[in-house]
């Protein structure tokens, strides 16, 4: 069973303790003994199932379990071995005598049992990894609290006095809850030895204004400005660059220099440029709040970067990303040489329920002729293809290529939010068709459109071709460690309560930030606490993948900017800190990011005049 199961067998096995033990109290209230004693014997057995379910998630990693194993669990473990000790004997003696078994003494437990049962159920919904003190204090004051308005309903109870320590524990909880804590991750390794202020700023570590000997410079002017594009015969409000949708393709050989002046007509929150997957210097990654200012209508910066990573990239703006990429404001960067025969970039996008592959008509290659789709997910979800007609290799995965990647046939793809795979073949006699999500994608050739296939089995990337050396791997020794769970919550997010995507319980900006010194070798763990799934990318730096839910990737190396973290998952993946700055590092589902799932990564040093306009 996956672990994402497992949560979900947990929660349901939790509802019915919960559901048990309310009933046992229930059926004790109505008079009924005989019900109530089968139903806390019903009771008792799921709770010790939940204690499996528990042991279950904790093999598949303490995250996934803690709150259960430190907090929930011991509290029904308490709440219910109580309610046996006060109602059990009570419930078999008023079945023998024919008495009823309503007495508060058997009534009062047995629902409480019923409160603590709730909370287990609650709190992994309400609350994210770790379950705290804070979290602790309410639960206890909310189940104690419940505790004595029953114990009150159901007999005299006690005098109104006894509620107000559980106010303050309460009260103490929440209070808690609000204070920030650390701001700083050192990841186990040494903490900051350069005090604020005494550091390079990120708006002085900014790129070459040279390229290469042997390059050229590589000039392109963007201009943001609301525009419309056309899908599916209807008329969509859009941000373009250029007024084009997506913008202009950006492209350069190796040793080139790219130098693009950033300029805003009317998107009035402001715009970047981010170039997602390419190591730029980190003055010039345009993560507004962090490493620049937004440009403003009527406002420019000027982006230079040398063309070092081959293969396939795209562009986009940082500044409230998740409306702005979802608008339009985005684009391809491909650098290298054009393959032979037709080479394709299909940026996939959607407008408004309709995902368009960013491809006009249909394009023709002669058979024999190589063919390279560039495929690249510029939406917030993951997309599914198939190709259909050919046998194909995929040759990159987000730029970097792969070492001996097999043919494949009658497989699905599955590209995360942000990802890009290139796939590469030879042109059949026939037409060849990539299908997007099950259903219409692109056409390569004439002939009538085929029904997108069913039910090819999903390609696992990290089996797929062959292993090559690498500069560190699952057994190098790291000199810091990071560990981050993914799940809602609820948090403060820019100091508004909500239920917000947390990263350790926490929302931006109050997710401490990582801190790292140049040479660092870092260790990134990520696991998914929740029921959506997390494309995780960390800027200025390709990770590479060590582990996946603890099996180690037996294919070709992968060096990833982004990977998809489903729920349940647990990916292990490790840099080397060779690129100063401040970056971001977030889900790339961008509505995520702005509901609170994003952090910094700082090297020691380093510091950003940039201040409260991060924009997700
Ligand atoms: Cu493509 Cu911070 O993102
Ligand atoms: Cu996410």
């Amino acid at each position: 069973m996956s672990t994402a199961q497992l949560i979900a067998l947990d929660l349901l096995v939790t509802l019915l303790a919960a559901a048990g033990w309310v009933s046992a109290g229930v059926a004790a209230a109505a008079r009924r003994a005989r019900a109530a004693l089968a139903l806390l014997a019903v009771a008792v057995v799921v709770t010790l199932v939940r204690v499996t379910t528990a042991v279950a998630l904790a093999t598949g990693g303490w995250w996934f379990a803690q709150d259960r194993v430190v907090l929930t669990g011991p509290l029904l473990g308490v709440a219910g071995l109580a309610a046996v000790l006060s109602a059990g004997p009570r419930l078999l003696s008023a079945v023998r005598a024919g008495a009823p078994g309503n007495a508060p003494t058997v009534v009062v437990p047995l629902l409480v049992a019923g409160y603590a049962g709730a909370a287990g159920l609650l709190l992994p919904l309400l609350a994210g990894y770790p379950a705290t003190w804070s979290e602790a204090f309410v639960v206890v004051a909310l189940v104690a609290a419940a505790g004595l308005v029953t114990w009150r309903v159901a007999a005299a109870g006690p005098p109104l006095w006894t509620f107000l320590p559980v106010l303050a524990m309460g009260l103490a909880g929440v209070g808690a809850g609000f204070a920030t804590g650390a701001d700083l991750d050192a990841g186990g390794g040494p903490t900051t030895r350069h005090p604020e202020g005494h550091g390079v700023s990120v708006a002085d570590l900014r790129g070459p204004t040279t390229p290469a000997p042997g390059g050229r410079v590589r000039r392109y002017a963007l201009t943001a400005r609301q525009t419309t594009v056309q899908v599916g015969g209807r008329t969509v409000e859009a941000w373009g660059y250029n007024g084009q949708v997506p913008g202009p393709p950006i492209t350069a050989e190796q040793g080139d220099l790219i130098e693009v002046t950033l300029r805003n007509d009317d998107i009035a929150r402001g715009v970047t440029l981010h170039w997602h997957g390419y190591d730029v210097p980190a003055g010039e990654d345009g993560a507004p709040g962090v490493t620049q200012d937004a440009v403003r209508p009527g406002g420019e910066f000027v982006y230079r970067f040398r063309a070092d990573q081959v293969g396939t990239y795209w562009y986009h703006t940082h500044q409230a990303s998740d409306v702005g990429v979802k608008m339009g404001l985005y684009g391809t960067l491909v650098v290298g040489p054009p393959a032979k025969g037709l080479d394709l970039t299909v940026p996939v996008h959607t407008f408004g329920g309709t995902t368009v592959t960013g491809v006009a008509g249909t394009p023709q290659a002669a058979p024999g002729t190589p063919v390279r789709l560039r495929l690249v997910n510029t939406d917030s979800v993951p997309h599914r293809f198939t190709l259909a007609g050919a046998a194909y290799r995929l040759v990159a995965v987000d730029g970097g290529d792969l070492s001996g990647p097999g043919e494949l046939r009658e497989v699905e793809l599955r590209l995360p939010a942000g990802g890009r795979y290139d796939l590469a073949f030879t042109m059949p006699d026939a037409a060849v068709a990539l299908h997007l999500d099950g259903g219409e994608g692109l056409r390569l050739g004439g002939g009538e459109p085929q029904p997108a296939p069913k039910g090819w089995p999903e390609l696992d990337i990290t089996r797929y071709g062959t292993p090559a050396t690498t500069p560190f791997g699952p057994d190098s020794r790291f000199d810091r460690s990071f560990t981050l769970v993914l799940d809602r919550a609820i948090a403060l997010v820019d100091g508004v309560p909500r239920y917000a995507f947390t990263v350790n319980g926490r929302a931006l900006p109050n997710v401490p930030t990582q801190l790292v010194r140049e040479g660092d070798l870092v260790e990134l763990t990520v696991a998914n606490r929740g029921f959506d799934t997390h494309p995780w990318h960390l800027h200025g730096h390709r990770v590479l993948v060590l582990e996946r839910d603890g099996r180690r990737v037996s294919g070709s190396p992968l060096w990833l900017d982004t990977f998809d973290v489903r729920p349940g998952e647990v990916w292990r993946v490790a840099f080397r800190a060779n690129n100063p700055g401040e970056w971001m590092n977030h889900c790339h589902n961008l509505a995520h990011a702005a509901q609170g799932m994003s952090l910094h990564l700082r090297y020691d040093g380093v510091t950003t005049p940039f201040h409260g306009d991060h924009g997700g």
